[in-house]
């Protein structure tokens, strides 16, 4: 069976960049769940937030619908508004940097740094200035920022810091986990991920004061563990309104389906590794192509696996004839004019954005496929 989409067909020899996870024991609970036909956010949301706190030694954790919703909710829950700054990547997924918009802020863009795609330390710093509210960072492809340089400028400057954790679930900084340490780390379950729970999010916070808020933003201003219902009112007893809040509560559906994600996240993962390093293994050195640089600190949980390449339309189209499909995860942000308009003072940005592509990776890849993108992909550089 094939599939036609837009211009392009997808058949079953295609090699697909990216698939999504679903274990086999996920229809399993999800139909309890139903069955149970307690669906809306309850003890399944909450089971999800202890299991995410133990496997990743978050200390507070808090379930939202998506990855944009708890980035939007960390912004609001800071009081970052209308005409503040917040410096963030341009060579992100547009949602870092729509979350920021949406708040009504501003995003200031720094540069990144070429050699592995991630925000450059001393470009954050010449963009300070008094209306910076906040920093925005993103680990991209699961590859962690330099989080001592930039927590340094955060503390100097007084400035709390964000970290676009959507790629990053699992990976390590210095032997910890992300989101351990972090004031405001947010995670998506989107169905790319790692794991997936259809669409979600995850907001992982070392301060309790945080959490506290947290939990009030992601729902009308109230906290629902704390909820205390009447007899005929519409609003439980502790609602106040005294603060403005969202509806982005995670469902009960959701949280099932991300629960057996975190069961089966280690099988995943590996799968991610193996593909990952045997890329690396065979990759690095050729001509023409360019892996992204690992810190001997760090450990990425290979969510992607961009390169850069010379001549990125020719070598996807070579690798399209070789039933190969590479794809480029985002351009620069601010070609898009909702953003302020095109920086002119963004070179490794600029660079990055003509020659990043994504070899696929994902956890349904077979040995046999790997070894043929492994053999095509030096073919295409020779
Ligand atoms: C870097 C980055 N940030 C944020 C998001 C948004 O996550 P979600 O789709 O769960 O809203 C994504 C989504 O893929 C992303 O890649």
């Amino acid at each position: 069976m094939s599939v036609k989409k837009k211009n392009y067909t997808l058949s079953e020899d295609l090699i697909r960049p990216w698939s999504t996870f679903v274990p086999k024991q996920a229809a399993i609970e999800v139909s309890k769940t139903l069955k149970s036909k307690w669906i809306n956010t309850g003890v399944k949301e909450k089971e999800l937030r202890e299991k995410a706190c133990k496997k990743w030694s978050f200390r507070y954790c808090v379930a939202v619908s998506n990855g944009t919703a708890a980035l939007r909710s960390s912004l609001a829950m800071l009081g970052v508004g209308s005409g503040d700054e917040v410096i963030s990547t341009p060579f992100t997924f547009i949602a870092t940097n729509t979350a920021i918009l949406e708040q009504r802020a501003v995003p200031v863009f720094a540069d990144i740094k070429y050699d592995d795609l991630n925000i450059d330390p001393k470009s954050i710093e010449k963009r300070i200035t008094s209306k910076t509210k906040a920093i925005m960072v993103v680990h991209y492809g699961g590859n962690p920022v330099d989080l001592d340089e930039i927590r340094k400028i955060g503390t100097k400057y007084k400035l709390p810091l964000i970290e676009d954790a959507a790629h990053a679930l699992g990976s390590k900084y210095k032997n910890d986990y992300i989101g351990l340490k972090g004031e405001l780390v947010c995670f998506s379950l989107q169905v790319v991920k790692i794991i997936t729970s259809g669409d979600g999010g995850l907001i992982a916070t070392s301060n309790q004061d945080y959490y506290q808020k947290l939990k009030k933003i992601i729902w009308y201003g109230i906290d629902r563990e704390e909820k205390k219902t009447n007899l005929i009112d519409p609003l439980p007893n502790n609602f106040k309104g005294d603060v403005l809040g969202f509806k982005y509560n995670m469902n009960d559906i959701t949280a099932t389906l991300g629960i057996v994600g975190i069961d089966h996240f280690n099988e995943a993962a590996k799968k991610r590794k193996v593909i990952g390093e045997r890329y690396r293994n065979e990759l690095s050195g050729l001509p023409k192509i360019k892996l992204m640089k690992y810190h001997a600190d760090r450990s990425p949980n290979y969510q992607i696996f961009p390169v850069h390449v010379e001549n990125r339309l020719r070598f996807a189209t070579y690798l399209r004839d070789q039933n190969i499909m590479v794809n480029i995860n985002n351009r620069r942000n601010d070609i898009y004019p909702i953003f302020g308009g095109l920086r002119k003072d963004l070179t490794s940005t600029a660079r990055a954005d003509q020659d990043v592509i994504l070899l696929p990776i994902h956890a349904d890849l077979t040995q046999r496929q790997v070894d043929h993108i492994i053999k095509h992909v030096k073919e295409a550089v020779r």
